[in-house]
């Protein structure tokens, strides 16, 4: 312990990115390293788990390094290693998981467990300028990545609840596949940005993923609150069946469209999770998207709420917000027993 402050090394392999990072008492961010996978990944049009874990195991003894020597600081003088257990490919999760027990052990320092989803939520805290989450809860949160799209009701950080949930697609995923269908390559979501230029988003009015049936929505998650996405892609690629030449003269107005419906499936949503919370916090890579940022902006001073939002470094996968989150005490405590948890829960 130096000082009084504490240093969290994070270390974060859930899925294609490998990533370390040093955060001094939960907030502030020392260093964070990520090495993308993107270019090993792209050829297949997603993530090769094989891959994934392989990589994590040659960048990750380098990243931890950089990491450290960015942040001017060595092993001795961190107070804990923090790690994501889960949700994310087992595999790359194991990666991550061995390495941080064999730091912990060999510098007899704690470690620390961390829930991806919870740590994403906790991404717009990473500066000290803005409120700590304790004033303002409770706040609606909303994480939109690759894998994952939940909306949950946060009373305390351990009185999470998820109220939605998407029941195929991930809103990141839907901007894959569509990026796909479209010939635009992967990933989707900066591919459908950069085609959406000066497209018109009314050319199509795509399904907005409402959720029409009961059954997928129990215990505490809301039907409104629920998304599709699956049915947004099968009526591109149905588009595309019908108008093989829209792929090349209308990819603008396509694009915008596709992109469209995605975000306002999003915002309308969120609308709804924030009715009696002070503020919604996002987390996720698909909060890169300026369309979805704006729109979230409109939205919470309509609702009058706090609108957190990730710099734009700490949207996407990154240690930093694994450090910090365990920092502020959101890791579990673990033995070197620590299993990997490939379907943890937000909540
Ligand atoms: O959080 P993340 O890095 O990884 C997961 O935990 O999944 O999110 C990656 C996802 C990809 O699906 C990618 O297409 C999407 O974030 N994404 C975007 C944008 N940049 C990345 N989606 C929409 N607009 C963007 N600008
Ligand atoms: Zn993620």
């Amino acid at each position: 312990m130096c000082c009084g402050t504490m240093f969290v090394l994070g270390i974060e392999t859930s899925c294609d990115e490998t990533s370390a990072a040093v955060v001094a008492d939960g907030r502030d961010v020392r260093s964070c390293v990520v090495a993308s996978q993107v270019d090993l990944h792209s050829p297949y049009g997603g993530v090769v788990p094989e891959i994934a874990c392989r990589s994590h195991v040659e960048a990750l003894p380098g990243i931890v390094e950089d990491a450290l020597g960015n942040a001017g600081l060595d092993f001795d003088a961190m107070d804990a290693v923090a790690v994501t257990y889960g949700p994310g490919l087992a595999s790359s999760l194991l990666v991550g998981t061995a390495a941080a027990k064999g730091f912990a052990l060999s510098r007899g320092l704690p470690l620390l467990g961390v829930n991806h989803l919870a740590a994403h939520l906790f991404s717009p805290f990473l500066a000290p300028d803005v409120p700590p989450p304790a004033a303002l809860f409770p706040f609606a949160g909303l994480v939109v990545s690759g894998g994952h799209t939940c909306l949950l009701r946060v009373e305390a950080w351990d009185r999470m609840t998820l109220v939605g949930q998407t029941v195929d697609d991930a809103a990141g995923e839907a901007f894959d596949k569509g990026a796909t269908l479209l010939g635009l390559g992967y990933p989707g979501g900066p591919a459908i940005d950069r085609a959406a230029t000066g497209g018109d988003p009314a050319f199509v009015a795509f399904p907005r993923g409402r959720v029409t049936s009961d059954r997928f929505c129990t215990g505490s998650l809301r039907r409104e609150l629920c998304f599709s996405f699956s049915g947004l892609k099968t009526s591109l690629r149905q588009l595309l069946e019908g108008h093989p030449d829209w792929k090349e003269t209308h990819t603008a107005d396509l694009a915008a469209s596709y992109r469209e419906a995605i975000v306002d499936a999003i915002v309308p949503r969120c609308r709804r999770a924030v009715e009696g919370c002070r503020a919604l916090v996002c987390g996720g890579g698909v909060i890169l998207n300026a369309r979805l940022r704006s729109g979230l902006a409109r939205m919470a001073e309509d609702a009058g709420c706090r609108l957190l939002l990730p710099a734009p470094r700490f949207c996407g996968d990154n240690a930093a917000m694994i450090a910090g989150a365990a920092g502020a005490g959101l890791g579990e405590e673990a033995g070197l027993d620590l299993d990997v948890a490939p379907n943890l829960a937000p909540a």
